[in-house]
């Protein structure tokens, strides 16, 4: 009997450092999937029977989990999608290609993963608005810089709370609250952040926000769309099919209300199931303790990774669980295959964010609570092999 927080994943001689790609899971949760398919395989709002109840009756508590964890006001402000992207995708396209007008600009910085440029991209190419990107300095955004290119036409600020490349972190609250006093919405990219330190939408004040369940010890294809009730009213879905609506014929078709309106077809309901488990473990331990603990750990690398003349580290300054090196002479991509000849897990390149200042490839050492310090002396060691580098590199 596999004990329930066990992470199987920790046991297969690796060292992983690549948690803002994804997070390994406990078997708590594995086995929830698990019990899915082996006592209640069901769909959901569909069947008059009771294994299709009892799927209602979970999907509708990590409903409920997730509203928890973020603080929102209602649950039918949480909305399940397959990942950030897809959130992102949503807002842009059923909320904002509705609600703005030609001349309105959008506040984005540079430095966002594309999830949170791309959409926004190609709305500009369908309406006649302009996109206005703030540049980060020293990997990080300076809000005043973002606050001061607001002007009388900025209808939307959209940026991630912690990035994906430097881990920097943003202040969201005083973003929403200026923005709000001039009747600006923000849109926040959580994947980052909502895995690492505490997520409260209603302290926020943010209009939208969009994470991942696998970033944070949950299963892939599940994404999390928050947004503010009234918001969600005027938001028009995405896609259109069964589960969504309520009545239809030639002519008309009426939707079912907010959040099953933008739950179109069967939803990946064993991963939704699962990641329950995924937000009763993270809130067993704390998320404040889980904040605590990779500031530890990370404060630890830099400190060991500064012994090592060669390494130079780019974001020295930044708050979230991430570290960016590199090797004068080495290609980032070499030395991230170095380390994996090593049994090391890292990101190396540019990290799906090719904007700002980004410009560098760099190997992106990513934290998550359950990495040790010995890991990290693990990885300071093979990192003073600067001639076997070297030779791997040649
Ligand atoms: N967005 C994920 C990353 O930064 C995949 O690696």
């Amino acid at each position: 009997m596999m004990e329930d927080n066990y992470f199987p994943m920790k046991d297969k001689n690796i060292v992983y450092f690549d948690n803002a790609a994804t997070t390994f899971k406990p078997y708590r949760v594995i086995k929830k999937i698990m019990d899915y398919y082996n006592d209640y395989n069901a769909n959901s709002h569909r069947g008059d029977y009771d294994i299709s109840f009892k799927v209602d009756d979970e999907i509708d508590n990590t409903r409920n989990l997730v509203k928890e964890f973020i603080n929102a006001k209602y649950k039918e402000e949480i909305i399940f999608t397959r990942n950030t992207t897809n959130s992102l995708n949503m807002i842009v396209f059923g909320y904002f290609l509705n609600n703005l007008n030609d001349g309105d600009e959008i506040l984005l910085s540079s430095s966002e993963h594309a999830s949170n440029i791309l959409p926004w991209q190609i709305l500009a190419l369908k309406k006649n608005i302009k996109i206005i990107f703030v540049d980060s300095k020293n990997e990080k955004l300076e809000i005043d810089d973002l606050l001061s290119k607001i002007t009388n036409k900025t209808k939307v600020i959209s940026v991630a709370h912690i990035t994906n490349v430097s881990g920097d972190k943003r202040d969201i609250k005083k973003i929403c609250d200026i923005a709000h006093k001039k009747g600006i919405l923000v849109v926040v990219d959580a994947a980052q952040s909502a895995p690492h330190i505490k997520i409260d939408v209603k302290d926020l004040d943010v209009d939208f926000l969009a994470f991942s369940a696998h970033k944070m010890c949950g299963p892939t294809g599940v994404g999390i769309l928050y947004g503010k009730y009234n918001l969600l009213k005027k938001m028009v879905p995405f896609e259109f099919g069964g589960g969504m609506n309520l009545t239809y014929d030639e002519n008309r078709l009426k939707l079912l209300d907010i959040p099953y309106r933008f739950e179109a077809g069967t939803l990946d309901l064993a991963s939704i199931i699962g990641f329950s488990e995924s937000i009763k473990y993270l809130n067993e331990i704390g998320i404040s303790n889980i904040e605590k603990k990779e500031k530890e750990l990370r404060k630890y690398l830099i400190n060991e990774l500064e012994k090592i003349p060669y390494i130079k580290i780019y974001n020295k300054d930044c708050k979230g669980s991430i570290v960016l090196i590199n090797i004068d002479g080495i290609l980032s991509g070499d030395l991230g295959l170095y380390l994996n000849t090593k049994g090391i897990c890292v990101r190396s390149g540019k990290h799906c964010a090719k904007m700002g200042d980004n410009k560098e490839d760099t190997v992106r050492i990513s934290l998550y609570f359950y990495n040790t310090f010995h890991e990290i002396d693990y990885l300071i060691n093979v990192l003073k092999n600067k001639k076997e580098i070297e030779e791997f590199s040649k």
